[in-house]
């Protein structure tokens, strides 16, 4: 039996959602039922690209739609009053990271799916792009011996904060956007939860541009097995930079040390329409044509968002949530995420370390 799925939020990252979906219909195993976005001319654009029907209102969708899940790509802000209403109706999610803005709202979100035995599964990504796949597998076996510390940075172009969103950035900030992926790559690779947070960060570029959010967040965060991580975000690197994301990570253990590039993956090219030499990532975002010639698309950006698609398959066909422990990013994981990302905003404030 496929799964009926139907979208929240059909901006940017929507889109993706929409055409990873998409996909998971020709495999057999979802159905793309229908969008919503409160902007009118959105949902017009989607019906017509994803044959779909649209609404401006997510809760008349919910009513009139038989949804299984439904996917939640709205603002960081947003995520959690559609997230407590479609439970409520028995909805599975399919949540956007980070999974909300608070951990007291993680904490109601998770309630709410469990009291309903849903299925909540936080979009990290990350989990899936494969050298980082790779470096959990290492550590597993003990290639790096006993880990002792790392580090990762993920720094955005400014054309995200100023000209992706600009209505919304300053309710959200490189922690909030960049951060939680980061921590929660460590907490994956790790398998260990954050004990420690503590953070430095900047205002000042994008509050000169009307913009009121940090510029960059320095965070250091001690795990619990010990482990010494040092993570930076930040929003402001030149528009001309090769990459939308500058990204990386390294991690130094007693027996070695594993050093990944993840925004120069070895592919560099300079076009006529854009200036300068691009670095483009071909792990994230692939576009492929099938037998069928339908365009498909490949990458840890879309693996995530179907591998979604595939547990909910899994527990329409008679599956259960709890076999599936482990096994994806779950709403724990995305409290978990929060609860560093909430630290270091709160190290900054009041200047001091932060225990959880
Ligand atoms: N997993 C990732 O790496 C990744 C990457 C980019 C964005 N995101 C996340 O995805 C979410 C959306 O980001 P985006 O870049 O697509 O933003 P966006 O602003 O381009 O799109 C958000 C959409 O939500 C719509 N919306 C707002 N309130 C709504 C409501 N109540 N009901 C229905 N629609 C509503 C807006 O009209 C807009 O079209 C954010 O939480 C962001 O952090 C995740």
């Amino acid at each position: 039996m496929k799964v009926k799925i139907g979208v929240v939020g059909a901006g940017i990252f929507g889109k993706g959602v929409l055409q990873a979906f998409k996909q998971s219909e020709y495999e057999g195993i979802a159905q793309l039922v229908a969008v919503a976005d409160v902007n009118k001319n959105m949902v017009k654009q989607q019906e017509k690209d994803f044959k779909i029907r649209g609404y401006t209102n997510y809760k008349e969708m919910l009513k009139k739609e038989e949804l299984d899940a439904i996917a939640i790509v709205t603002p960081d802000h947003l995520h959690r009053e559609i997230a407590l209403n479609a439970a409520k109706q028995g909805k599975h999610l399919f949540i956007e990271k980070p999974l909300d803005v608070t951990v007291e709202g993680c904490n109601e979100i998770i309630q709410a799916a469990s009291e309903n035995n849903l299925l909540l599964q936080v979009d990290f990504h990350k989990r899936f792009d494969p050298p980082h796949k790779m470096l959990k597998h290492k550590i597993e076996i003990g290639k790096l011996g006993e880990i002792q510390y790392g580090y990762m940075w993920m720094e955005d172009s400014i054309d995200i904060p100023s000209e992706w969103w600009p209505n919304w950035a300053s309710k959200s900030s490189p922690v909030w956007f960049l951060g939680v992926h980061c921590y929660d790559v460590f907490r994956f690779i790790l398998q260990c939860d954050a004990k420690r947070v503590s953070a430095t960060g900047q205002k000042k570029k994008l509050v000169s541009m009307g913009i009121d959010t940090f510029d960059s967040v320095q965070t250091k965060v001690e795990f619990e097995n010990g482990v010494i991580v040092n993570f930076d975000n930040s929003w402001i690197l030149p528009k001309g930079f090769a990459a939308f994301t500058n990204q990386g990570l390294k991690v130094v253990g007693t027996e070695g040390i594993c050093e990944i590039d993840s925004q120069n993956r070895g592919i560099e090219e300079c076009t006529s329409e854009k200036k300068g030499i691009k670095t483009p990532n071909a792990y994230f975002d692939l576009k492929e044509q099938d037998l069928f010639n339908r365009i498909i698309y490949k990458g840890y950006k879309f693996d995530s968002i179907q591998n979604f698609a595939s547990n909910l398959f899994f527990i329409k066909n008679g599956g259960k949530i709890r076999e599936l422990k482990g096994k994806y990013a779950s709403g724990e994981d995305g409290r978990e995420a929060t609860k560093i990302a909430e630290a270091a905003n709160k190290s900054i404030k009041y200047n001091k370390i932060i225990n959880l």
